[in-house]
């Protein structure tokens, strides 16, 4: 069969497309535009997609050829499922192996907002570190604070783990459903969204993104928080409004803001939130550590052969 692949992926993967009895076809410049993308697909019997293009209806309608996707990535809001799911398109995706590098990057992002860190880092870098002030650069500690988790998956467990092992956080979350390990595990409390929103200290979003969370976190979410609220943002842009997010901080309705995803991404230069000193953004790195992307490349890669040897993807997000 034909795997199309947009990108390489790392050498473990690439080990297993080129071992595989399949034409592995990858285009020769590194970034190709949709339309090229396009014609790539209509050509190929499996896709593995790294990157966030869109998959839905009218994609399917103009490549009738395809037969499974295999996605670089664990979020999945890139392609339409069920349209696929009609179509009888599997689609694998790249649980597990990035959950540790994704929930680190929370952390990260948490604490140096809670601290300032990188406004601080600029202050240094622009020749501006001034002299001792008692009343300057005051952080918020953790201590003892209560983390709230929306979305409490294989991610959210970890930074969980690390919040509660760290600072002895309380923790409180919000899922589809409750998950009675981890309650046992870490005392974790199941809430309501509207008391997540309004008892948390710091809000960690890793939920799976679907079109109905668009904008969820907006100005009348924002105006119900903590004024000490640290808002974490790991999983899509999409979840946060982006223009409320910035007033919400700009006036102090909340504290501050560590975002690893934007709506869109690659969030302009010239975006306000940027000004903010309360804010710390870094361009979607969650799964960057070469131990995930190593096992990403290997189950993605594996996914696709396995397909075509008429084996049932390992991770499939659709029956
Ligand atoms: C994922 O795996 O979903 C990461 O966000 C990278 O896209």
């Amino acid at each position: 069969m034909k795997i199309f692949l947009n990108k390489a992926i790392p050498q473990v993967g690439m080990k297993i497309l080129n071992d595989s009895n399949n034409e592995i076809i990858i285009p020769a410049k590194e970034n190709i535009s949709d339309v090229e993308f396009l014609k790539y697909c209509k050509n190929a019997d499996v896709i593995l997609n790294v990157g966030g293009n869109k998959l839905d209806k009218e994609f399917f309608d103009n490549c009738p050829n395809l037969k499974a996707i295999s996605l670089f990535s664990v979020g999945y809001n890139s392609v339409d499922i069920a349209e696929a799911t009609k179509r009888k398109i599997p689609v694998g995706n790249t649980p597990d192996v990035l959950s540790r590098a994704t929930s680190d990057i929370a952390f990260l992002l948490m604490q140096s907002v809670s601290r300032l860190a990188s406004h601080n880092f600029q202050k240094v870098k622009d020749g501006n570190w001034g002299s001792f002030d008692p009343m300057e650069n005051l952080g918020q500690e953790l201590y003892g604070k209560t983390l709230g988790v929306f979305g409490l998956g294989r991610i959210g467990f970890e930074m969980a783990k690390k919040c509660k092992a760290a600072f002895d956080m309380e923790i409180i979350y919000h899922n589809r459903s409750r998950n009675e390990e981890v309650e046992k595990e870490l005392g974790a409390k199941y809430v309501s969204f509207e008391e997540l929103v309004k008892n948390s200290d710091v809000l960690s979003i890793h939920a799976n993104f679907e079109a109905k969370d668009s904008n969820l976190f907006n100005a009348e979410i924002f105006a119900k928080m903590k004024p000490n609220l640290i808002f974490i943002n790991t999983a899509r842009g999409g979840f946060q409004n982006e223009k409320d997010l910035y007033k919400a901080l700009k006036n102090g309705t909340i504290w501050g803001a560590g975002l690893d995803v934007t709506n869109p991404e690659p969030m302009e230069k010239s975006n306000s939130l940027l000004q903010l000193s309360n804010v710390c953004v870094l361009p979607h790195i969650g799964s960057a550590t070469i131990e995930a992307r190593n096992g990403m490349a290997k189950i993605a890669a594996e996914n696709a052969v396995s397909f075509t040897k008429g084996e049932k993807m390992k991770t499939c997000v659709n029956p």
